[in-house]
């Protein structure tokens, strides 16, 4: 029978699943098209010991995809929600150094605004096709829990029906998957319309992680 046609990361996925290996691969995956308009990959980190074959993770969590500063460094989480994100994790008492950080699609999507690049959300093809990365990475750290950080990163792993704001904070049991705990996107924290929801969804997102952090 011939192979099944797959437009996704599979191809450009070595069959070595450790950390340095998949890092370097992925800069010439072609799985889908947003490498075209992207300045590079970005993949997941250990902030501290991020070169470690098989670091000693208890928490991965799951973005959306590389934003603006992220596409230009490299790393994730890096600007503004990254900052927001460091803020809250010491705040639910979580040692960012024992967190693997990655997003559901590495490459940046984004459509100019004069001369600003506007993120734009990837779409079901997009995530779909960067799976196999997303599932290198949890073979290769084998995380405790994992937290997908907002609606993109919870329905690649939970589905496409699966409700943030009915089932964040909660922890989740998928086959064959590590448990899972969703919660606010740090993006969206910081587009809140007015200061009193920004504080409310801050308090909000410091509990889930306060949540993952005593599971
Ligand atoms: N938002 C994300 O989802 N990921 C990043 O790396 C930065 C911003
Ligand atoms: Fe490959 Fe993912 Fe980038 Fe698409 S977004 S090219 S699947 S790494």
């Amino acid at each position: 029978m011939a192979p099944a046609l797959t437009h996704d990361a599979t191809p450009f996925v070595p069959r070595d699943h450790t950390l340095p290996v998949l890092r370097d691969a992925v800069q010439r995956c072609h799985g889908c098209d947003l490498y075209r308009n992207a300045t590079q990959a970005v993949f997941g980190e250990l902030e501290s010991g991020g070169q470690a074959k098989k670091p000693a993770v208890e928490i991965m969590m799951i973005g959306e995809q590389p934003g603006d500063h992220e596409d230009i460094e490299g790393r994730p989480f890096i600007g503004p929600a990254g900052k927001l994100l460091d803020e809250c994790l010491e705040a639910a008492g979580i040692d960012r150094r024992r967190v693997y950080v990655t997003n559901t699609v590495k490459h940046f999507k984004w459509e100019p605004h004069g001369n600003v690049r506007v993120g734009k959300k990837p779409g079901t093809r997009e995530i779909r096709a960067c799976r196999p990365w997303l599932e290198a990475e949890m073979e290769a750290v084998r995380p405790k829990l994992i937290v997908c950080l907002g609606a993109v990163a919870a329905q690649s792993l939970l589905g496409a029906d699966f409700k943030i704001t009915l089932m964040h904070g909660k922890v989740q049991r998928a086959e064959g998957l590590p448990p899972i705990l969703a919660t606010l996107h740090p993006s969206s924290i910081l587009r809140a319309r007015s200061k009193e929801d920004r504080g409310r969804q801050k308090k909000s997102f410091t509990e889930d992680l306060r949540s993952a952090a005593k599971f």
